[in-house]
């Protein structure tokens, strides 16, 4: 969670991508200048394959306030098959989430293929627009006993 100078609250959102598709559409977005919110920190991985559920639990613990989940669209993975994987673990998270105390809208799951920079550009501003009217993630700092 974080603040403007005037007290708003902007959210962190914290994006896992493929590094052949959706990281390099990404670097696509910011060399065309698209317009985007900066409150989107990137962790690049070789595919989304690799994204374990439990680095988006982390991400949350350590004050994220979502999560972005993309990479090649399907049929596209430089691995042959680590998206499909990925998209089944996915949807078994989403099921796990409310349990875990983490409301599904704050996490987005997306393909973004190396020439979609438009495409990142609305997943960023839409994922942050929700996140923001959804308030900051408090409840691990509240289980945690921090303020
Ligand atoms: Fe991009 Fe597998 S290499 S999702």
């Amino acid at each position: 969670m974080a603040e403007t100078s005037n007290g708003a609250f902007e959210p962190k959102v914290t994006a896992f991508v493929c590094n052949w598709c959706t990281y390099t559409g990404a670097d696509l977005a910011g060399t065309s200048r698209l317009q985007m919110s900066p409150n989107v920190r990137i962790i690049r991985l070789p595919c989304t394959g690799r994204i374990d559920p439990l680095f988006i639990v982390k991400a949350f613990e350590r004050g994220a306030d979502g999560v972005i989940v993309s990479g090649c669209h399907p049929a596209d993975c430089h691995y042959t098959s680590g998206n499909y994987h990925a998209r089944r673990r996915f949807a078994l998270f989403l099921e796990l989430a409310g349990f875990m105390g983490i409301d599904p809208k704050r996490i987005t799951f997306s393909w973004v293929s190396a020439s979609e920079g438009g495409k990142w550009r609305d997943v960023v501003n839409d994922t942050v627009t929700r996140v923001r009217e959804l308030g900051p993630f408090t409840a691990y700092r509240e289980l945690a006993g921090k303020p």
